[in-house]
């Protein structure tokens, strides 16, 4: 039996986390789901984001199924992913309808604890200023984890992704601990670009990427261009791992514009799902679930909107479910 904190947060957040535990429930597996809350709601009712209660249970439970937070993202999944010291955020894009999307296949291993997003902000009498921390730890730590995925996965290359031209002493860390590391993995192809020049080449030469490490920032910001060439947000799952704890996310936000419709996509929602599998030894059920959602998004019959379907989130995850 597994014990899992499931947090849906807020719009689609909780759309997607409902679907979601019904493809799940299907598996011959034993949750034990404890209902968490946070986000902007949560806010309202409670006077913070994020509870004490959330953060304590999130951390002694066995992983953590997140939704999607709102405005309060940073005080919620920001803060989470810090205080589970999950320090990499793993975002595939692959795409699930090659003949639409190509071959498309890379891995983003997104630094996950420092960065701008330490939030480090403040007011000065001209405007105002936010801090950057890149450490020689954490740098050497996701940069280090990039490397045995490509191994593990027998991928060949892995592409560091900065702007150390401009931000010569941050990324400029970044980029040096990355080479350094990478003399520990010599039969791994090592290279970089500006993170500029990548978001062009993610479109020109979406094929050359396999394994991209970045830190927090450009992750982000990459992951969703990353979802643009795959089919969109929908399709986009994200797994946080750290030593003792793994939160499992879909990358995309809690929509507000189509919250309530019961419309959103809750594929990226059931692929998080899939690599909690995984991270529990699960490994086998992972498979089977990402084969049917595959097959069902390539039937096109039983599908949202956004995949030119007419299905409910839960319609969809229902289908989905009936086929396992
Ligand atoms: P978003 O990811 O919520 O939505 C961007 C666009 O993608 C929207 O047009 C939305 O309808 C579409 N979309 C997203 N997920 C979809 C799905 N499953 N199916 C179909 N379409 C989908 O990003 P946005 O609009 O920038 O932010 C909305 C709110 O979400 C903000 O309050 C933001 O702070 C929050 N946010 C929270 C995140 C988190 O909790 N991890 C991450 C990103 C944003
Ligand atoms: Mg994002």
């Amino acid at each position: 039996m597994y014990n899992i904190a499931v947090i849906p947060g807020d719009g689609i957040g909780k759309e997607v986390v409902e679907a979601t535990l019904t493809v799940l429930n299907k598996l011959p597996i034993e949750f034990n789901y404890t209902h968490l809350v946070a986000g902007d709601a949560c806010k309202d009712d409670c006077g913070v984001a994020l509870p004490q209660e959330t953060i304590d249970v999130a951390k002694d439970s066995d992983a953590v199924l997140f939704g999607a937070a709102g405005e309060t993202a940073a005080d919620v999944i920001v803060r989470l992913r810090q205080e589970l010291n999950t320090f990499v955020n793993l975002r595939p894009v692959k795409s699930l309808e090659p003949e639409k999307y190509g071959d498309i296949d890379f891995m983003i291993v997104r630094e996950n604890t420092e960065d701008l997003y330490i939030g480090d902000e403040e007011t000065t009498n001209d405007g105002a200023i936010a801090r950057k921390r890149i450490t020689k730890k954490a740098s050497e730590k996701i940069c280090d984890y990039a490397f045995k995925y490509a191994v593990d996965t027998n991928r060949s290359k892995v592409t560091a992704v900065h702007k150390a031209n401009v931000l010569k002493v941050t990324d400029g860390l970044f980029r040096d601990t990355f080479f350094d590391i990478a003399k520990n993995y010599p039969d791994i192809e090592a290279n970089d670009f500006y993170v500029d020049a990548t978001a062009m080449y993610l479109i020109t030469n979406p094929l050359d990427f396999e394994v991209i490490v970045t830190s927090n920032l450009y992750g982000d910001i990459l992951s969703d261009e990353g979802a643009g060439l795959v089919g969109g947000l929908g399709m986009i799952p994200s797994a946080n791992i750290g030593d003792d704890n793994g939160l499992f996310e879909p990358v995309h936000g809690s929509a507000p514009d189509i919250a309530g419709q019961g419309i959103a996509n809750p594929v990226a929602t059931i692929l998080s799902a899939c690599m909690m599998l995984d991270y529990l030894g699960e490994s086998d059920y992972a498979r089977q679930v990402e084969k049917v959602v595959i097959e069902v998004i390539n039937e096109a019959k039983t599908v949202t909107p956004d995949l030119g379907g007419s299905a409910s989130t839960q319609e969809m995850a229902e289908y989905i479910a009936s086929k396992l």
